[in-house]
């Protein structure tokens, strides 16, 4: 029998059906194979890198460290491997991180069903069968009942569009897209665009190294000092002590860590003076926790006012050209609204004499030229070029693949005015698709780890139910769909997160629909509306037999 549209034998095509196919194999991929597997489904993984990892595949750059703790940015699937496995402190570098998860591939023998170097293109809903068809760089095509997406948040890496960039002599880098080889810029002049998460890490490890380094600055950032440190064998013994009993109460948390110490009132319930004083505690220890200094920071505009007004005290302090610490003041938006930055020396970088800021508020760039760039009539002549730019978030990675759901129907298009989800893991009329992008999920607020293996959890618990009571197909109504989107949306009115343009709201790719897209209502509240819609009866969603 032949398959008039290409010519390939049916027969040929059906041994090649599988029950799941992943995109993917970052921290999500591979845990959502290895519960597949487990659950007795036959699973595959295709990833497009050469190695696993993702996200710690791919974003090298010197400086490249986790924001939260590894202790709890881990998995927690496993007691012996989270027993055994050893970080060596508290905030690991990017090669550790990536190390951690080539030994868990090991540990659970996941690399026989990860296909590597390939792409996924198109991923085709055939109504007549109830399965997708996968199509990839290499030619294939791969049929399966059930199709994962787990192409990550942030793993499509977004340059700038500049005038004359393909002109330039010297090297370019952006920092999610790193050469796996050492980039030495020592003796060099380099430029770093983008003062976020990953330029904030690597702006001061340049500063070190570089002839001089010019950072080009768009939006001032606020940070809090990491402290990092080699983890201390009592603080992880206490840890690993009581792992599980950690893990759950971690569950119950709105950002899925374990904040020790906090104060549980709001900031103008106490004098000025307590408050400050709380402050200093908080950013004399470090990490993203000082969001919890108080309960009200994300809520009340008073209280988010002195967070901020105390950490522009501090840049004021740590930086001594009170001209450029102005320009590093962040203001016009509430602390919190953009993520958080952990830092490294990443204000006292501007002390160094080969360290200038360029303010792009005031002057845009012109144009890249062959030697470097032009502002007005200004040069900055350069040898290389660093885009820590981030990355089209969300939904970049999923557009890049064509998706076809019923009747042929694109995601490109349902999307068009901005993504729809329920839960953030499934959407009407491309039913057997699963999404987990952090998409209307509140992973990228949280500790992702965390969020991650709750959703592959919840994705295999519901194939096992489809299994086990024979149903073909299951997908969302649109109601429910709606329903959830506007639930998003007003939770993320309601908090001061939507106050700002970020990659949070597409502010930062032109053109993209401003929606906000994550869930900001908690990890704990999240959890528990997804496990009320299995308890009653998947909620919201249509399963079909056929
Ligand atoms: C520098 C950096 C630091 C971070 N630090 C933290 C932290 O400390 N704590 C935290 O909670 N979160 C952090 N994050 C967020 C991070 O996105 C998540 O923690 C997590 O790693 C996401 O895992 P993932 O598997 O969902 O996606 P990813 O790790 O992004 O993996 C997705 C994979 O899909 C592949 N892929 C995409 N499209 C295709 C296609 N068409 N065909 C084939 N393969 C494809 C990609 O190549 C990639 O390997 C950080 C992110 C970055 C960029
Ligand atoms: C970088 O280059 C400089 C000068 O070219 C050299 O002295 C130094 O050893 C190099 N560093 C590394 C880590 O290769
Ligand atoms: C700083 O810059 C000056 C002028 O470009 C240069 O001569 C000097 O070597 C640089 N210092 C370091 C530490 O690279
Ligand atoms: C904070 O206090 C409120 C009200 O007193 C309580 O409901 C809540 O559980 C407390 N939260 C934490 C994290 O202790
Ligand atoms: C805190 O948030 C409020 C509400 O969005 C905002 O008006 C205020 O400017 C914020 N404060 C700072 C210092 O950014």
């Amino acid at each position: 029998m032949v398959d008039t549209e290409n010519g390939k034998n049916i027969e040929e095509i059906s041994s090649n059906m599988i029950d799941v196919v992943i995109v993917g194999a970052g921290f999500a991929g591979l845990y959502m194979l290895y519960r597949l597997r487990e659950s007795g489904f036959s699973a595959k993984i295709i990833e497009v890198a050469d190695g696993i990892g993702g996200v710690w595949h791919w974003n090298r750059y010197p400086g490249a460290r986790c924001d939260i703790e590894a202790m709890q940015y881990s998995y927690s699937f496993s007691e012996e491997l989270q027993q055994e496995w050893k970080w060596s402190e508290i905030f690991p570098t990017q090669p550790e991180i990536l190390r951690y998860l080539n030994y868990v591939a090991d540990k659970f023998d996941l690399r026989k069903n990860i296909e590597l170097k390939t792409q996924v293109n198109a991923a085709i809903f055939d109504e007549t069968h109830s399965r997708w068809e996968i199509q990839t760089s290499r030619g294939d095509r791969i049929l399966a009942k059930f199709c994962v997406m787990a192409t990550g948040c942030l793993s499509a890496s977004r340059i700038p569009s500049i005038n004359g960039l393909e002109t330039f002599k010297g090297h370019y880098y952006h920092t999610g897209r790193w050469p796996q080889t050492d980039v030495n810029f020592s003796g060099r002049r380099v430029a770093v665009f983008g003062t976020g998460s990953s330029g904030v890490q690597i702006i001061p490890i340049i500063a070190k190294q570089a002839k001089h380094l010019f950072v080009f600055q768009r939006t001032a950032t606020f940070t809090v000092p990491a402290r990092n440190k080699p983890l201390e064998p009592e603080y992880e013994q206490w840890w690993k002590s009581n792992y599980a009993e950690h893990r759950k109460q971690m569950l119950e948390t709105i950002t899925g860590c374990l904040a020790l110490g906090m104060k549980n009132c709001s900031a103008m319930s106490v004098t000025p003076d307590e408050r400050l004083q709380e402050y200093e505690k908080q950013w004399q220890k470090g990490s993203l926790n000082f969001l919890g200094s108080f309960n009200d920071l994300v809520f009340n505009q008073e209280a988010n006012d002195t967070a901020a007004e105390f950490l522009r005290s501090k840049i004021r302090e740590i930086v001594e050209d009170p001209t450029v610490a102005e320009k590093l003041i962040p203001r016009g938006f509430p602390l919190g609204a953009k993520r958080l930055s952990l830092d490294t020396n990443y204000f006292e970088a501007f002390n160094h004499d080969n360290v200038t800021l360029v303010d792009l508020q005031q002057a845009p760039i012109d144009e890249i030229t062959p030697t470097g760039i032009r502002i007005g009539n200004k040069n900055y002549e350069l040898d290389d070029i660093v885009f820590a730019t981030g990355f089209d978030a969300f939904t970049g990675a999923l557009f890049k693949i064509d998706i076809r759901g019923r009747a042929g129907k694109t995601l490109r298009d349902k999307w068009a005015d901005g993504p729809c989800t329920y839960l953030g893991l499934m959407t009407s009329d491309f039913p057997n698709l699963f999404i987990m992008t952090g998409l209307g999920s509140p992973t990228v607020f949280a500790n992702a780890a965390l969020c991650i293996e709750q959703n592959v959890d919840w994705i295999t618990n519901c194939l096992v139910y489809l299994r086990t009571n024979h149903y073909e197909t299951i997908e969302p109504n649109t109601e429910a769909e709606n329903d959830w989107g506007k639930h998003v949306n007003a939770v993320a009115n309601f908090i001061l997160f939507s106050k700002a343009d970020s990659w949070f709201n597409g502010a930062n790719i032109e053109g993209k629909p401003r929606v906000f897209m994550p869930y900001a209502g908690g990890v704990n509240n999240y959890r528990k509306k997804c496990q009320d819609v299995v308890v009653n009866g998947y909620q919201g969603f249509i399963l079909a037999t056929q």
